[in-house]
């Protein structure tokens, strides 16, 4: 496979390093610090394109592929993950699934404005329950004829507060299993949707993640997301592209903790050198390196496969899989290599230690990747 990237996919990656630099680093210890959403950082990217990536422009999208897309969502990890799992969840969960399976109707009410960031959308199919047992859905959605009646509760939802329309999973007929479950266009502002209180997070401080409750929301039959009973298929293909930009987004993680710690070990002296020219830490480098060399070129195959309409479940899993292991890795080795200083805030790799952490939790823990990875082989 081939990844020379084009002269395009430089240039946007040029863009979205440089938007980093001046954009989000400013203000990211603070951002973290507050848990402030980055509301006018996303309102720039929305202004660059870099909200609905891979949406036809027709829609008001940018028209490029996944391999652009990771390469965006690599550049802005390496400063600020919490801005970058707001770009992740708008483009590949909600973007993303409402072009593919979304009626035209839904397209030009919705993803016209999602693409272009004017607003941003949310994901919600995990429950108090059902989080990584995404079928065992508790929240219902009962026909009424020209409306479905929407009751429950849906937790650890990214953009839970800052979004305006939300793709909500939810279960139609229990007879039926996953087949009678069905995915809802639900508004901000309907009535009997409430939004719980901040989840007090560990990392990616900066995004806000909350407890959603419906009762008895009346949602319109038009809002459905394809046909009855598609919603568990709906949300498991939607979630295999999405791992592919949470694996670039843990890329970028350890890219980021990885310059920060060459920089610091080449400037930093002990016993008379830089600590860089001590073998235990050049070690530690080596090894970051090779790490996240092997954690790029599975991240480029698995948006490679997706752009060639290659099966991308296999090499997006196993990709999300090794890509966070080596963010956590690396970053934990970012820490050490800083010493005292990593470990406090100026330094930014401690706040990259527990962003990265969730890498290996979220759109499916690294337990999950390992269950669609060992199916995927067997079934073969
Ligand atoms: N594409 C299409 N269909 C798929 C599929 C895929 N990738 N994966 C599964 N399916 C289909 C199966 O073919 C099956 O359909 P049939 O019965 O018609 O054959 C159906 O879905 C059920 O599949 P399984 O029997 O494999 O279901 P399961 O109960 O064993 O669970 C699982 C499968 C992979 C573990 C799934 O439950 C899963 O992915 N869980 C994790 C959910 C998750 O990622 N949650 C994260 C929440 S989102 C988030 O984090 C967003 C955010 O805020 C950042």
């Amino acid at each position: 496979m081939d990844f020379t990237l084009t002269e395009e996919q430089q240039m946007i990656q040029q863009a979205a390093r440089d938007f980093a630099q001046t954009e989000l680093l400013p203000g990211v210890i603070e951002r973290d610090e507050k848990q402030e959403f980055p509301r006018t950082q996303i309102q720039k990217m929305g202004e660059l394109g870099f909200m609905g990536m891979m949406v036809d422009p027709t829609y008001g999208g940018s028209g490029m592929d996944t391999l652009s897309y990771v390469l965006v969502m690599e550049e802005l990890s390496k400063v600020d993950a919490s801005s970058s799992v707001v770009v992740s969840v708008n483009n590949s969960l909600v973007c993303w699934g409402l072009e593919t399976y979304g009626s035209e109707e839904q397209k030009q009410k919705y993803l016209k404005r999602l693409s272009t960031g004017e607003i941003i959308g949310a994901f919600c199919l995990s429950e108090p329950e059902a989080g990584s047992d995404a079928t065992s859905q508790k929240t219902t959605a009962i026909d009424k004829g020209d409306h479905y009646l929407l009751n429950g509760t849906k937790n650890w939802i990214t953009n839970g507060s800052s979004a305006e329309v939300y793709l909500v999973i939810a279960q139609t007929d229990v007879e039926k299993g996953h087949k009678g479950i069905n995915a809802l266009i639900v508004e901000k502002g309907m009535e009997g949707f409430e939004i719980g209180p901040k989840e007090q997070k560990m990392g990616i401080r900066g995004s806000d993640t909350h407890s959603l409750m419906f009762t008895d929301v009346r949602v319109p039959k038009e809002n459905r997301i394809g046909a009855d009973g598609f919603g568990f298929k709906f949300a498991m293909k939607t979630l295999a592209g999405g791992r592919i930009g949470i694996a670039a987004q843990a890329l970028g993680i350890a890219a980021g903790a990885y310059e920060l710690a060459l920089k610091y070990s080449k400037e930093r002296k002990a016993f008379g050198k830089e600590i860089a020219n001590h073998q235990a830490i050049a070690f530690k480098l080596a090894d970051m390196h090779t790490q996240i060399e092997a954690a790029r070129f599975m991240v480029y195959k698995a948006a490679v496969d997706k752009d060639q309409g290659n099966d991308y479940v296999l090499s997006g899993a196993m990709a999300k899989l090794y890509a966070s292991q080596v963010a956590m890795e690396t970053a934990v080795e970012a820490v050490q290599i800083h010493g005292g200083n990593g470990y406090v805030k100026e330094y930014h790799v401690e706040r990259m230690m527990r962003d990265a952490k969730i890498t290996q939790i979220y759109e499916g823990t690294s337990e999950i990747q390992k269950i669609v990875i060992s199916r995927s082989i067997l079934q073969k």
